[in-house]
Order: structure tokens, then C-alpha cells, then sequence
């Protein structure tokens, strides 16, 4: 481990308190100016350290940092080795995500990136994605019929939903895929991935995932009155590491039985589509219908005018009334 790295981890474990720079020099066997150009490194990588003379230094951002000590703790329990590529900056999680798996990268490899530059939606849009918000994207090679794999984005918006439910959020779905908190956005989910077209089979799928986790500033004024955050909602700050550490944690909890549809229920119960009329909005039409229920694979059944009924598992639903 280099300096910068034990620096790090001692200035999160003492959780905001000061560590002496002489302590901590004699403790790594190193000079106080390698512990001084240790900290200037951390600094330029966006720890946000305050330096007082005869006390020490402190981390004022643990909050923000991903805190790798911590995630292992965590997800000591998982079956799923889960391995995180951490980045500063990346254009899109989800294409880092897709390069690594084209490349081989096992199921359960981890991008989570501090902002995106071209962050992705569905249907081609972007993803507003600066600094404080959550944006991963997991590398998974599902061995389950080439049918459930929508159903795959709805275990992972059901996932997301009980992560934030643990922490006291109570969200909704909005089919397929975005979670709501107080009728605004908060979480949207872009499932990608790769056919084999020789086994007939997905080779990998790449789910991205981007949580508003903290207010921004330069929030663009045509999203002001559609999305809102954690930190606005609770008043209170909350660990990047801890909430990401429990999205991966019911990920593969609601993922490991998914052909037993646990998730079922809950994107039932906590959906904002079901007994609404919506607009269907396919490649092929647009058409006004009354969302009923999920089918088996998280489709949306929807009833016609005339009586009759789909299953929705393409396009999108755009609530009516
Ligand atoms: C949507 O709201 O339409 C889906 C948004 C998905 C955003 C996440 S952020 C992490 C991952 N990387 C991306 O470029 N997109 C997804």
C-alpha cells in the first residue's frame, strides 16, 4: 500500500476527527513531508483534507469518498465476489462496463464512477450525472432464459427500492425503471447488453444505475421540477459507500430468485403506473390504454378502449392520469 493510501484509510477511520501529522509519519516509518505531499495528493484527487497547525489534519468529505475498507465490511455476507473499478471521471459507467466485459471481465465486476461526462438514459436521452451523485454500472453473465431478461431491470429497480427503504427512503416505480421520491425522479436504470448470437444466449449485461444522492448547485432549469435528491429529502448526508454497498447487496438478493419472482410483489405494491391510464408509446404506435398488472416478466399488461389487452415490454408507458 502506498502512503496516500494508508493516509487515506487512518483520516476515514477516525470519521472526521484530527490526526496529528507527526503521529502519523512515525506511524508509516516516512518524513512529515511525505505524509504533507501524500496529503496534497489525496487533496488533488477531491479529498477535501483541512490542515491545522498543532492538531493535524481532517477529512471533512468521508461521506463522498469510496471508503473500500468499508464496502468489504458490508458485503462481507454477499456470494458474489464483487469487484469495484473505481473512477474519477468517466464518460459513462455503462460503456466502461461494456468495454470490460467485451474484454472478459467476470460477473460481478463494479464501475462506480464519481460523475460521468456523457451519462446515458433510455431511449438515447442523456443522464445528468456531476459529482455527489451515485452512478455504478454491474457486469452480470445471467444463465436465465433470453425472456427474463427484462425482468432483470425490474429486480434491479426493486433492488434499489428496498436499498433506499432500509436507509428510511420510500420510493416508487415507475415502469420499468425509474424510482420516484415525492412524485420526482431520483434513480434511473439503463440495462445494456451483448447476444450471443452462436448460443443463442446474453454473453453479458451491463446495468447501470444513477442516484441524485446530493443537491446540485447547477441543477439545468428544465429538470428542477423533475428530479430532486437525497440529501434534499432527508435534510442529512448520507455515505456514497454505504448506499452502494446495499444496492449490490439486493441486487444479488433479488437476482439469485429471480425465477421465483420475489420481486413481484414489491414492484406491485410500490409501482405509480398500475391503475393508471397511460400512453404507450412503441416503435410501432401510440396508443392509450389503463395500466393493469405486471406479467411474470415485469411486462405491463395494458387494457385497450376496445377491450383488449397487451403485454408492454418495449417503449415506454407515459402516466396520463
Ligand atoms: C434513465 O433514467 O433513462 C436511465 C438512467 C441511467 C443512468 C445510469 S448512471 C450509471 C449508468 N451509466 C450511464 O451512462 N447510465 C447509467
Amino acid at each position: 500500500m502506498q502512503i496516500k493510501e494508508m493516509l487515506l484509510e487512518q483520516l476515514l477511520r477516525a470519521e472526521g476527527k484530527y490526526c496529528s501529522g507527526g503521529e502519523l509519519a512515525e506511524q508509516f516509518g516516512v518524513s512529515r513531508t511525505a505524509v504533507w505531499k501524500a496529503i496534497e495528493q489525496l487533496k488533488a484527487e477531491g479529498c477535501a483534507i483541512e490542515a491545522v497547525t498543532n492538531k493535524g489534519y481532517r477529512l471533512t468529505n468521508a461521506d463522498d469518498l469510496f471508503d473500500e475498507t468499508l464496502f468489504r465490511k458490508y458485503v462481507k455476507d454477499c456470494r458474489m465476489d464483487w469487484n469495484v473499478v473505481h473512477l474519477k471521471e468517466t464518460d459513462s459507467t455503462n460503456n466502461y462496463a461494456k468495454k470490460l466485459a467485451a474484454e472478459g471481465a467476470p460477473e460481478g465486476t463494479v464501475v462506480l464512477a464519481d460523475r460521468q461526462t456523457a451519462g446515458k438514459g433510455r431511449l438515447g436521452k442523456s443522464f445528468h450525472s456531476p459529482s455527489g451523485g451515485l452512478y455504478m454500472s454491474v457486469i452480470l453473465r445471467p444463465r436465465i432464459p433470453l425472456a427474463d431478461m427484462m425482468a432483470v431491470t425490474a429486480c434491479t429497480a426493486v433492488a434499489v427500492h428496498e436499498a433506499l427503504r432500509e436507509i428510511g427512503f420510500h420510493t416508487q416505480i415507475k415502469w420499468v425503471n425509474d424510482l420516484f421520491l415525492n412524485g420526482r425522479k431520483i434513480c434511473g436504470i439503463l440495462t445494456e447488453g451483448s447476444f450471443n448470437a452462436e448460443l443463442l444466449a446474453m454473453d453479458h449485461l451491463v446495468i447501470g444505475i444513477g442516484i441524485n444522492l446530493r443537491c446540485d448547485p447547477d441543477l439545468p432549469d428544465e429538470l428542477r421540477s423533475i428530479v430532486t435528491d437525497l440529501e434534499m429529502e432527508s435534510g442529512s448526508r448520507l455515505s456514497r459507500t454505504a448506499l452502494f454497498s446495499l444496492i449490490l447487496t439486493e441486487m444479488e438478493l433479488f437476482l439469485d430468485e429471480i425465477q421465483d419472482r420475489t420481486y413481484l410483489p414489491i414492484y406491485r405494491e410500490h409501482s405509480c403506473t398500475l391503475g393508471h391510464r397511460v400512453l404507450v408509446i412503441t416503435e410501432q404506435e401510440e396508443r392509450i390504454g389503463l395500466a393493469v398488472d405486471f406479467a411474470e416478466d415485469a411486462g405491463l399488461i395494458v387494457e385497450f378502449e376496445d377491450g383488449s389487452r397487451e403485454i408492454i415490454r418495449s417503449g415506454t408507458a407515459k402516466i396520463v392520469d
